[in-house]
């Protein structure tokens, strides 16, 4: 690992930026391909001076994709969107973009490459999302055979989008929604099931299957100890927030007409797309090698989620925690 020169897109997101202080700190030169690099100027604290540079790159180009790739030795794509926008679309980003990077990483020489996929991508889902991550796999895997899918679950952490987002929601709504086919107290009524598996954990994965010799070619299923309804997800939001906002179960009827207005946000709420993922679960049958074929044990939610939930309490609860810790 040592001096191994390492191209990470997309370093700057939740993800990449994990995989990033892993790689610095196991002697990796580590080189972030991102589309803003001031954006990603707090990467340069992770390494030595010099150990952490940054390039500029829009994966729509082949020219820029080949340069942010010269002379490296192992290649990480952690690019991905949740909606499309515009040019933006599943296709451009998580289909012809992850194609573009595996196909400079082979003729670049690289000898390992990384794509973060995830848990339920699938020609035949009914998500536009989860059949571009299944198509992006096929696309990666044509041009550069032996790369390693990373499949994770909903993934956990510091700076997540997920619980983060429900933890913020229940400080100004009334009511945290859910959805499910079933009336919400009986026997199924929860909603959709998650697995969900801490960043540090898909981190140490990335580092592992680049570091070590046996992984090409191979995909591995990233989740967590626990799988969790959406309701108990939200339970533990709340608990650890100490809120007693409302959880709500709707029909996915009334999900399918919230998202046609919501999806018009800035930054969508909720989109069509996502309705349709939300209508299967997002959990590991175990069929598939996992974390613990890579040699980690995976972290529970409950040891890292209430670390970073305790900035959502109410004001007072947050100052008698801090004197209490004094
Ligand atoms: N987070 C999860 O729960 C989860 C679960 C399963 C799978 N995954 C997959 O894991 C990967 C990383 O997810 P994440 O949570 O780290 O996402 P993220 O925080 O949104 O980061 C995505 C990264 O992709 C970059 N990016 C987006 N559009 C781009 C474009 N057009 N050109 C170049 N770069 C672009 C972003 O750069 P900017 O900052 O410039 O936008 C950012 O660095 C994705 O492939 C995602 O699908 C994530």
């Amino acid at each position: 690992m040592k001096n191994r020169l390492v191209t990470v897109f997309g370093g700057s997101g939740f993800v990449g930026r994990h995989i990033v202080r892993r790689l610095a700190e196991s002697g990796a030169r580590v080189r972030v391909a991102v589309r803003d690099t001031e954006k990603a100027y707090f990467l340069k604290t992770c390494g030595d001076l010099g150990q952490v540079s940054l390039v500029p790159v829009s994966i729509g180009s082949d020219e820029e994709v080949a340069r942010a790739v010269e002379g490296a030795d192992w290649v990480v794509n952690c690019v991905g969107i949740l909606y499309e926008r515009g040019s933006r679309t599943f296709d451009a980003i998580h289909v012809r973009g992850a194609e573009r990077i595996a196909k400079a990483a082979a003729r670049a020489g690289a000898t390992r490459l990384v794509q973060l996929s995830a848990l339920g991508a699938d020609a035949q889902s009914p998500s536009a999302y989860a059949r571009s991550k299944a198509a992006g796999e096929a696309a990666v895997k044509a041009a550069f055979p032996e790369a390693v899918m990373l499949r994770p679950s909903v993934i956990f952490g510091q700076d997540d989008g997920f619980f983060n987002m429900f933890a913020d929601l229940a400080r100004i709504s009334p009511v945290l929604p859910y959805f499910t086919h079933v009336v919400p107290h009986a026997e199924g009524g929860g909603g959709t099931k998650f697995q969900p598996v801490f960043v540090g954990d898909v981190a140490e994965a990335a580092v592992t299957v680049l570091s070590e010799s046996d992984h090409g070619g191979k995909s591995y299923e990233l989740v967590g100890p626990t799988v969790y309804t959406m309701r108990e997800i939200l339970e533990m939001i709340l608990h650890y927030t100490d809120r007693t906002t409302w959880i709500c179960g709707m029909p996915f009827w009334v999900g399918r007409i919230q998202a046609l207005f919501l999806q018009f946000l800035p930054k969508p709420l909720l989109t069509p797309d996502q309705v349709k993922l939300l209508d299967i679960d997002n959990v590991s049958d175990g069929s598939q090698p996992g974390l613990s074929d890579l040699g980690i044990t995976s972290t529970t939610a409950e040891s890292i989620v209430p670390t970073y939930l305790r900035r959502f309490r109410p004001y007072q609860q947050q100052k008698k925690l801090r004197l209490s810790e004094r």
